[in-house]
């Protein structure tokens, strides 16, 4: 059985190794380390890549970084390919599996993932779905420990919508042990599961997790703030939503309450002027470039990881870890 990723939690094991191989990986290879810029665990393999709706960050970290780890990789837009007319999910994952190393898929439902992952003979990543999106995750998280040495008095907040993002950044964060409070007004709080999945996690790291409807008691004194668009892709239809966001914009106002070494985290695309403004945007304490950056080291860290084992046990012994 392949090991895939469809929510963070599924690599709960190593997360801290997959984040620190990242971090580690990503300084070797731009101060131009040969061994790292040699080092292929995806020699000849190609990874497919399904978008049933736009990207620009996964997709360009996805096709870059396969090809930087020596793979070949195949974008496959949903209108270019059979599946939802004329093939079911579960044929076309068996059909790609004969032909490639990995697939990482975008989808709407999460169900629609987990029905590709149930067919697949290769390791299947989700590339976000309406309920997760854990290589988001991975590079959050990678990103915050590049910016605050110590993050066993870490405190992130997220103010927004209880989407997929949130999710997977409630759960990495009770993983490693980081406090964390989300502000979501009534009605657009996260998943049940996925909550009661980030408490137990937060139970045995000893941190604290926390839920409030107002968005200044969750950002107070916090190192972190994270946002996402209102209105996420799939729910144009629900333009009425954003109405129930009075408040929740972050701004000057907002991270004046927190620590004055704060971040502004978001994955992005961002929608300027309604969940966040320029000022913080464009603040030199604003870290999300480096977030959409680290896209692509976060995810070569997971694609050797779930693809390859041999390239994962190298990469540990190469990290001091095994
Ligand atoms: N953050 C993110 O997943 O961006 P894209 O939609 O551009 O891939
Ligand atoms: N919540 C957003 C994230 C985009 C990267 C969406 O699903 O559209």
């Amino acid at each position: 059985m392949p090991q895939h990723l469809l929510a963070i939690d599924d690599v709960a094991d190593d997360f801290e190794a997959i984040l620190r191989w990242a971090i580690e990986f990503k300084r070797l290879w731009k101060q131009g380390d040969e061994v790292a810029m040699n080092f292929l665990p995806l020699d000849t393999l190609a990874i497919g890549s399904i978008y049933e709706k736009p990207s620009t960050r996964t997709r360009v970290s996805f096709e870059v970084g396969v090809q930087r780890l020596g793979g070949s990789a195949l974008t496959l837009l949903k209108n270019d390919i059979q599946l939802g007319k004329s093939e079911t999910i579960g044929d076309t994952s068996q059909v790609l599996s004969r032909f490639l190393g990995g697939i990482t898929y975008r989808c709407f439902g999460h169900e629609d993932v987990e029905e590709l992952a149930k067919h697949a003979t290769v390791p299947v990543i989700n590339a976000l779905s309406y309920k997760h999106h854990p290589c988001q995750a991975a590079a959050d998280l990678m990103t915050v420990i590049e910016h605050h040495d110590d993050t066993e008095n870490l405190c992130v907040a997220w103010v927004g919508d209880g989407n997929n993002v949130l999710h997977d950044l409630m759960l990495a964060c009770a993983m490693l042990g980081i406090d964390f409070r989300y502000a979501c007004p009534e009605g657009y709080e996260p998943a049940e599961d996925v909550v009661e999945r980030s408490q137990k996690f937060a139970e045995e790291q000893g941190s604290q997790l926390m839920h409030t409807t107002d968005p200044t008691e969750a950002v107070k004194d916090a190192h972190v703030v994270y946002t996402d668009v209102f209105i996420s892709m799939g729910e144009e239809h629900m333009k009425d939503k954003i109405k129930s966001f009075e408040g929740y914009q972050v701004n000057e106002a907002m991270v004046e309450g927190m620590d004055s070494k704060w971040s502004f985290m978001h994955c992005l695309p961002a929608h300027r002027g309604d969940e966040v403004t320029d000022w913080v945007m464009d603040h030199e304490q604003s870290i999300v470039f480096d977030q959409a950056e680290n896209r692509m080291w976060a995810q070569m860290s997971l694609m050797a990881y779930l693809i390859n084992n041999g390239a994962w046990e190298a990469m540990r012994e190469f990290m001091g870890l095994a």
